[in-house]
Protein backbone atom coordinates (compact mmCIF):
# COMPACT_ATOMS: atom_id res chain seq x y z
CA UNK A 1 0.00 0.00 0.00
CA UNK A 2 1.65 3.31 -0.96
CA UNK A 3 1.96 6.10 1.99
CA UNK A 4 -1.16 7.84 -0.41
CA UNK A 5 -3.23 5.16 0.53
CA UNK A 6 -2.41 4.13 4.05
CA UNK A 7 -3.69 8.20 4.29
CA UNK A 8 -6.37 7.62 2.43
CA UNK A 9 -7.72 4.62 4.35
CA UNK A 10 -7.71 5.92 8.13
CA UNK A 11 -7.45 9.86 8.66
CA UNK A 12 -8.98 12.13 10.69
CA UNK A 13 -9.04 15.88 10.03
CA UNK A 14 -9.31 18.62 12.48
CA UNK A 15 -11.53 21.50 11.00
CA UNK A 16 -11.91 24.91 12.67
CA UNK A 17 -14.34 27.85 12.04
CA UNK A 18 -13.93 31.06 13.15
CA UNK A 19 -15.02 32.85 9.99
CA UNK A 20 -17.73 35.47 11.97
CA UNK A 21 -19.00 35.29 15.86
CA UNK A 22 -18.41 31.50 16.28
CA UNK A 23 -15.69 29.39 17.14
CA UNK A 24 -16.48 25.84 15.68
CA UNK A 25 -14.17 23.30 15.81
CA UNK A 26 -15.03 19.11 14.71
CA UNK A 27 -13.31 15.99 13.75
CA UNK A 28 -14.09 14.40 10.58
CA UNK A 29 -12.57 11.15 9.47
CA UNK A 30 -12.99 7.36 8.03
CA UNK A 31 -13.95 4.99 9.15
CA UNK A 32 -17.03 6.27 11.13
CA UNK A 33 -17.73 10.18 9.58
CA UNK A 34 -18.21 13.02 12.31
CA UNK A 35 -16.27 12.05 15.65
CA UNK A 36 -16.93 15.35 17.44
CA UNK A 37 -18.01 18.70 17.07
CA UNK A 38 -18.45 22.01 19.60
CA UNK A 39 -19.61 25.21 19.00
CA UNK A 40 -19.05 28.28 20.57
CA UNK A 41 -21.21 31.76 20.00
CA UNK A 42 -20.21 34.87 20.50
CA UNK A 43 -24.04 35.75 20.20
CA UNK A 44 -24.32 37.66 23.94
CA UNK A 45 -21.43 39.54 22.90
CA UNK A 46 -22.58 41.42 19.74
CA UNK A 47 -26.37 41.35 20.32
CA UNK A 48 -26.19 44.61 23.10
CA UNK A 49 -24.39 46.38 19.70
CA UNK A 50 -26.92 45.05 17.50
CA UNK A 51 -24.51 43.47 14.93
CA UNK A 52 -21.15 42.06 15.18
CA UNK A 53 -18.39 44.06 16.11
CA UNK A 54 -15.39 42.80 14.24
CA UNK A 55 -12.43 43.18 16.98
CA UNK A 56 -14.63 42.03 19.70
CA UNK A 57 -14.94 38.88 17.82
CA UNK A 58 -11.11 38.41 16.66
CA UNK A 59 -9.87 39.00 21.09
CA UNK A 60 -12.84 36.69 22.16
CA UNK A 61 -11.64 34.04 19.11
CA UNK A 62 -8.31 34.27 20.58
CA UNK A 63 -9.35 33.15 24.30
CA UNK A 64 -11.50 30.45 23.17
CA UNK A 65 -10.36 28.29 20.03
CA UNK A 66 -7.13 26.64 22.02
CA UNK A 67 -10.01 25.18 24.82
CA UNK A 68 -12.15 24.08 22.03
CA UNK A 69 -10.29 21.98 19.95
CA UNK A 70 -8.94 20.34 23.36
CA UNK A 71 -12.71 20.20 24.28
CA UNK A 72 -13.25 18.40 21.28
CA UNK A 73 -10.70 16.06 21.20
CA UNK A 74 -11.56 14.75 24.68
CA UNK A 75 -15.40 14.09 22.94
CA UNK A 76 -14.00 11.70 20.56
CA UNK A 77 -11.37 9.97 23.35
CA UNK A 78 -8.39 11.57 21.22
CA UNK A 79 -5.17 13.41 21.13
CA UNK A 80 -2.87 14.35 18.77
CA UNK A 81 -1.64 11.33 17.16
CA UNK A 82 -5.30 10.24 16.35
CA UNK A 83 -5.42 13.31 13.89
CA UNK A 84 -3.91 13.28 10.71
CA UNK A 85 -4.97 16.52 8.90
CA UNK A 86 -5.82 20.31 9.77
CA UNK A 87 -8.46 22.38 8.18
CA UNK A 88 -9.52 25.93 8.65
CA UNK A 89 -12.34 28.83 7.04
CA UNK A 90 -9.36 30.53 4.72
CA UNK A 91 -12.24 33.05 3.84
CA UNK A 92 -14.44 35.02 2.89
CA UNK A 93 -15.15 36.61 6.38
CA UNK A 94 -14.11 39.34 8.87
CA UNK A 95 -10.32 38.94 8.55
CA UNK A 96 -9.62 39.39 12.08
CA UNK A 97 -11.53 36.31 13.16
CA UNK A 98 -10.42 34.66 10.13
CA UNK A 99 -6.85 35.12 10.92
CA UNK A 100 -7.62 33.44 14.36
CA UNK A 101 -8.21 30.07 13.14
CA UNK A 102 -5.69 30.46 10.53
CA UNK A 103 -2.86 30.86 12.85
CA UNK A 104 -4.43 28.39 15.40
CA UNK A 105 -4.61 25.75 12.76
CA UNK A 106 -1.38 26.48 10.37
CA UNK A 107 1.10 26.31 14.04
CA UNK A 108 -0.94 23.07 14.87
CA UNK A 109 -0.24 21.39 11.81
CA UNK A 110 3.29 22.34 11.66
CA UNK A 111 4.03 21.83 15.46
CA UNK A 112 2.32 18.43 15.01
CA UNK A 113 3.87 17.63 11.13
CA UNK A 114 1.06 17.46 9.55
CA UNK A 115 -0.65 19.40 6.05
CA UNK A 116 -3.08 21.70 6.54
CA UNK A 117 -5.63 23.13 4.46
CA UNK A 118 -8.16 26.21 4.27
CA UNK A 119 -11.46 25.58 3.25
CA UNK A 120 -13.88 28.07 1.57
CA UNK A 121 -16.65 28.74 4.26
CA UNK A 122 -19.55 28.56 1.41
CA UNK A 123 -18.17 25.70 0.10
CA UNK A 124 -18.60 24.62 3.89
CA UNK A 125 -22.11 25.38 3.83
CA UNK A 126 -22.80 23.75 0.67
CA UNK A 127 -21.13 20.03 1.84
CA UNK A 128 -23.08 20.11 4.91
CA UNK A 129 -25.99 17.84 4.25
CA UNK A 130 -23.27 15.31 3.41
CA UNK A 131 -22.96 14.51 6.76
CA UNK A 132 -26.84 13.32 6.80
CA UNK A 133 -27.68 9.93 6.33
CA UNK A 134 -29.99 10.81 3.43
CA UNK A 135 -27.45 13.21 1.41
CA UNK A 136 -27.55 14.09 -2.37
CA UNK A 137 -24.82 12.69 -5.37
CA UNK A 138 -23.58 15.15 -7.64
CA UNK A 139 -24.74 17.06 -9.61
CA UNK A 140 -26.91 19.15 -7.78
CA UNK A 141 -28.42 22.82 -7.63
CA UNK A 142 -27.21 24.25 -3.67
CA UNK A 143 -29.13 27.25 -2.76
CA UNK A 144 -26.94 29.22 -0.13
CA UNK A 145 -28.93 31.25 2.00
CA UNK A 146 -26.98 32.76 4.77
CA UNK A 147 -26.51 36.46 6.73
CA UNK A 148 -23.94 36.81 3.64
CA UNK A 149 -25.19 35.46 0.96
CA UNK A 150 -28.14 34.32 -1.19
CA UNK A 151 -26.67 32.18 -4.00
CA UNK A 152 -27.60 29.69 -6.25
CA UNK A 153 -24.59 27.24 -7.28
CA UNK A 154 -24.61 24.61 -9.89
CA UNK A 155 -22.58 21.86 -8.55
CA UNK A 156 -21.14 19.60 -10.66
CA UNK A 157 -18.61 17.52 -8.34
CA UNK A 158 -16.36 18.38 -5.33
CA UNK A 159 -14.87 21.27 -5.88
CA UNK A 160 -16.63 22.96 -8.85
CA UNK A 161 -18.93 25.44 -7.92
CA UNK A 162 -20.75 27.55 -11.05
CA UNK A 163 -22.37 30.33 -9.44
CA UNK A 164 -25.10 30.86 -11.51
CA UNK A 165 -27.50 33.61 -9.54
CA UNK A 166 -26.95 35.73 -6.60
CA UNK A 167 -28.08 38.70 -4.28
CA UNK A 168 -27.72 41.76 -5.87
CA UNK A 169 -28.12 43.51 -2.43
CA UNK A 170 -28.75 42.76 0.89
CA UNK A 171 -28.50 38.86 1.83
CA UNK A 172 -31.36 37.14 2.83
CA UNK A 173 -30.47 36.61 6.52
CA UNK A 174 -29.23 40.13 6.54
CA UNK A 175 -33.13 41.09 5.50
CA UNK A 176 -34.41 38.45 8.39
CA UNK A 177 -32.30 40.48 10.72
CA UNK A 178 -32.54 44.09 9.16
CA UNK A 179 -36.11 43.49 9.43
CA UNK A 180 -36.13 41.40 13.01
CA UNK A 181 -34.69 44.41 14.17
CA UNK A 182 -37.07 47.19 12.84
CA UNK A 183 -39.90 44.95 14.95
CA UNK A 184 -37.30 45.48 18.41
CA UNK A 185 -36.01 41.40 18.15
CA UNK A 186 -32.79 41.25 19.48
CA UNK A 187 -29.54 40.51 17.11
CA UNK A 188 -29.63 38.12 14.95
CA UNK A 189 -32.98 37.89 14.48
CA UNK A 190 -34.26 35.70 11.87
CA UNK A 191 -34.91 32.72 14.09
CA UNK A 192 -36.93 35.10 16.24
CA UNK A 193 -38.74 37.33 13.25
CA UNK A 194 -39.60 33.30 12.04
CA UNK A 195 -40.84 32.44 16.01
CA UNK A 196 -43.20 35.76 15.86
CA UNK A 197 -44.11 35.03 12.26
CA UNK A 198 -45.86 31.60 13.61
CA UNK A 199 -48.43 33.72 15.39
CA UNK A 200 -49.18 36.20 12.68
CA UNK A 201 -51.27 35.84 9.35
CA UNK A 202 -48.98 36.18 6.19
CA UNK A 203 -51.31 37.17 4.07
CA UNK A 204 -51.97 40.52 6.60
CA UNK A 205 -49.62 42.93 4.47
CA UNK A 206 -48.98 42.80 0.58
CA UNK A 207 -44.95 42.98 0.03
CA UNK A 208 -42.77 42.85 -2.83
CA UNK A 209 -41.42 40.10 -4.35
CA UNK A 210 -37.91 41.75 -5.77
CA UNK A 211 -36.73 40.63 -9.39
CA UNK A 212 -39.16 37.48 -9.11
CA UNK A 213 -39.89 38.52 -12.88
CA UNK A 214 -36.48 39.50 -13.59
CA UNK A 215 -34.79 37.16 -16.43
CA UNK A 216 -31.88 36.39 -14.34
CA UNK A 217 -31.46 34.10 -11.45
CA UNK A 218 -30.25 37.03 -9.07
CA UNK A 219 -32.03 38.41 -6.50
CA UNK A 220 -32.59 41.23 -4.36
CA UNK A 221 -33.99 41.77 -0.78
CA UNK A 222 -33.05 45.24 0.41
CA UNK A 223 -36.17 46.26 -1.48
CA UNK A 224 -38.59 43.75 1.12
CA UNK A 225 -36.44 45.66 3.66
CA UNK A 226 -37.69 49.12 3.08
CA UNK A 227 -40.80 48.43 2.45
CA UNK A 228 -41.27 47.47 5.83
CA UNK A 229 -39.86 50.22 7.24
CA UNK A 230 -43.02 51.85 4.86
CA UNK A 231 -45.44 49.63 6.51
CA UNK A 232 -44.03 50.21 9.63
CA UNK A 233 -44.37 54.03 8.92
CA UNK A 234 -48.00 53.88 8.68
CA UNK A 235 -47.92 51.72 12.05
CA UNK A 236 -45.77 53.43 14.25
CA UNK A 237 -46.96 50.97 17.15
CA UNK A 238 -47.61 48.09 16.19
CA UNK A 239 -49.41 45.58 18.57
CA UNK A 240 -48.01 42.54 19.82
CA UNK A 241 -50.87 40.88 16.64
CA UNK A 242 -49.98 43.37 13.85
CA UNK A 243 -45.43 42.94 14.43
CA UNK A 244 -46.76 39.20 14.39
CA UNK A 245 -48.68 40.31 10.57
CA UNK A 246 -45.82 41.91 9.29
CA UNK A 247 -43.24 38.97 10.05
CA UNK A 248 -45.41 36.07 8.60
CA UNK A 249 -45.69 38.38 6.23
CA UNK A 250 -42.33 39.62 5.25
CA UNK A 251 -40.97 35.60 5.88
CA UNK A 252 -44.01 35.05 2.60
CA UNK A 253 -42.66 36.97 0.63
CA UNK A 254 -39.08 36.18 1.19
CA UNK A 255 -39.18 32.62 1.01
CA UNK A 256 -41.99 32.73 -1.87
CA UNK A 257 -38.75 34.96 -3.39
CA UNK A 258 -36.23 32.35 -3.09
CA UNK A 259 -38.76 30.13 -4.25
CA UNK A 260 -39.10 31.14 -7.81
CA UNK A 261 -35.51 31.81 -8.36
CA UNK A 262 -35.20 28.30 -7.46
CA UNK A 263 -37.61 26.77 -9.32
CA UNK A 264 -36.40 28.75 -12.87
CA UNK A 265 -32.73 27.38 -11.58
CA UNK A 266 -33.62 23.71 -11.77
CA UNK A 267 -35.42 24.53 -15.12
CA UNK A 268 -32.70 26.34 -16.68
CA UNK A 269 -30.15 23.32 -14.93
CA UNK A 270 -31.94 20.10 -15.86
CA UNK A 271 -30.91 19.48 -11.61
CA UNK A 272 -33.41 17.09 -9.78
CA UNK A 273 -31.47 17.93 -6.34
CA UNK A 274 -31.74 20.34 -4.27
CA UNK A 275 -29.10 21.28 -1.63
CA UNK A 276 -30.37 24.32 0.82
CA UNK A 277 -27.55 25.16 3.02
CA UNK A 278 -26.53 27.97 5.31
CA UNK A 279 -28.23 29.99 8.51
CA UNK A 280 -31.62 30.78 6.80
CA UNK A 281 -32.04 27.31 5.68
CA UNK A 282 -33.15 26.21 9.41
CA UNK A 283 -36.69 28.08 9.12
CA UNK A 284 -38.91 25.93 8.96
CA UNK A 285 -41.19 27.57 6.74
CA UNK A 286 -38.83 27.41 3.71
CA UNK A 287 -38.32 23.76 4.45
CA UNK A 288 -42.06 23.28 3.69
CA UNK A 289 -42.50 25.45 1.09
CA UNK A 290 -39.36 23.79 -0.49
CA UNK A 291 -41.14 20.50 -0.38
CA UNK A 292 -43.88 21.28 -3.48
CA UNK A 293 -41.29 21.57 -5.61
CA UNK A 294 -40.77 18.42 -8.24
CA UNK A 295 -37.07 17.59 -6.76
CA UNK A 296 -35.47 16.13 -3.83
CA UNK A 297 -34.07 18.41 -1.30
CA UNK A 298 -31.82 18.21 1.39
CA UNK A 299 -30.99 20.17 4.10
CA UNK A 300 -28.54 20.12 6.50
CA UNK A 301 -29.85 19.09 10.59
CA UNK A 302 -30.41 22.65 11.91
CA UNK A 303 -27.39 22.97 14.29
CA UNK A 304 -24.95 22.65 11.32
CA UNK A 305 -27.50 24.97 9.11
CA UNK A 306 -25.34 28.23 11.03
CA UNK A 307 -21.65 28.14 11.30
CA UNK A 308 -20.14 25.15 12.64
CA UNK A 309 -16.71 23.41 12.50
CA UNK A 310 -18.07 19.92 11.16
CA UNK A 311 -18.80 21.17 7.45
CA UNK A 312 -14.94 22.73 7.47
CA UNK A 313 -13.62 19.47 9.05
CA UNK A 314 -15.87 18.01 6.34
CA UNK A 315 -14.57 19.60 3.36
CA UNK A 316 -11.11 19.42 4.54
CA UNK A 317 -11.09 16.08 4.90
CA UNK A 318 -12.56 15.21 0.86
CA UNK A 319 -9.73 18.49 0.11
CA UNK A 320 -6.67 16.55 1.78
CA UNK A 321 -8.41 13.30 0.34
CA UNK A 322 -7.67 14.91 -3.09
CA UNK A 323 -4.14 15.71 -2.34
CA UNK A 324 -4.92 19.43 -1.69
CA UNK A 325 -2.29 20.89 0.32
CA UNK A 326 -0.79 24.10 0.93
CA UNK A 327 2.28 25.63 2.26
CA UNK A 328 3.04 26.99 5.74
CA UNK A 329 1.97 30.63 4.80
CA UNK A 330 -1.03 31.97 6.48
CA UNK A 331 -3.50 32.61 3.50
CA UNK A 332 -6.97 34.04 4.31
CA UNK A 333 -9.01 36.75 2.08
CA UNK A 334 -11.63 38.37 3.57
CA UNK A 335 -13.21 38.23 0.20
CA UNK A 336 -13.13 35.20 -2.20
CA UNK A 337 -15.34 33.84 -5.17
CA UNK A 338 -16.44 30.54 -4.04
CA UNK A 339 -15.49 29.65 -8.31
CA UNK A 340 -11.75 30.22 -7.60
CA UNK A 341 -11.93 28.11 -4.53
CA UNK A 342 -11.07 25.36 -6.19
CA UNK A 343 -7.47 26.05 -5.78
CA UNK A 344 -7.55 26.53 -2.46
CA UNK A 345 -4.81 28.98 -2.19
CA UNK A 346 -5.39 32.53 -1.54
CA UNK A 347 -3.05 34.90 -0.55
CA UNK A 348 -2.64 36.76 2.15
CA UNK A 349 -4.37 40.08 0.93
CA UNK A 350 -7.96 42.40 1.05
O1 LIG B 1 -24.65 30.70 7.96
P1 LIG B 1 -24.77 31.64 9.10
O2 LIG B 1 -24.66 31.08 10.50
O3 LIG B 1 -23.71 32.76 9.05
C1 LIG B 1 -23.26 33.33 7.86
O4 LIG B 1 -22.37 32.72 7.24
O5 LIG B 1 -23.82 34.39 7.52
O6 LIG B 1 -26.18 32.39 8.90
C2 LIG B 1 -26.67 33.30 9.84
C3 LIG B 1 -27.95 33.88 9.30
C4 LIG B 1 -28.44 35.08 10.13
O7 LIG B 1 -28.80 36.12 9.22
C5 LIG B 1 -29.64 34.51 10.86
O8 LIG B 1 -30.59 35.48 11.20
C6 LIG B 1 -30.17 33.53 9.82
O9 LIG B 1 -29.02 32.91 9.32
N1 LIG B 1 -31.08 32.53 10.42
C7 LIG B 1 -32.39 32.42 10.09
C8 LIG B 1 -32.92 31.38 10.88
N2 LIG B 1 -31.92 30.89 11.67
C9 LIG B 1 -30.80 31.61 11.36
N3 LIG B 1 -33.14 33.11 9.22
C10 LIG B 1 -34.45 32.76 9.09
N4 LIG B 1 -35.03 31.78 9.82
C11 LIG B 1 -34.31 31.07 10.72
N5 LIG B 1 -34.91 30.10 11.43
ZN1 LIG C 1 -21.87 30.89 7.37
Amino acid sequence: MSPKNQWLDNMNVLGIETSCDEVGVAIYGEPGGLKAHKLYTQIPIHAQYGGVVPELASRDHIQHVLPLIQRTLDDASFSQSDIHGIAYTAGPGLLGSLLVGACVARSLAYAWQMPAVGVHHLEGHLLAPMLETDKPSFPFLALLVSGGHSSLIKVAEFGSYEIIGESIDDAVGEAFDKTARLLGLPYPGGAALAALAEYGNEDCFELPRPMIHHPTLDMSFSGLKTAVVILLQKHPNPSEQERADIAASFQKAAIETLLAKCEKALVATGLKQLVVAGGVSANVYLRQRLQQLDVRCFFPRKEFCTDNGAMIAYAGYERLKRGFQQDLSIDIKARWDLADSTQAQPNLRD
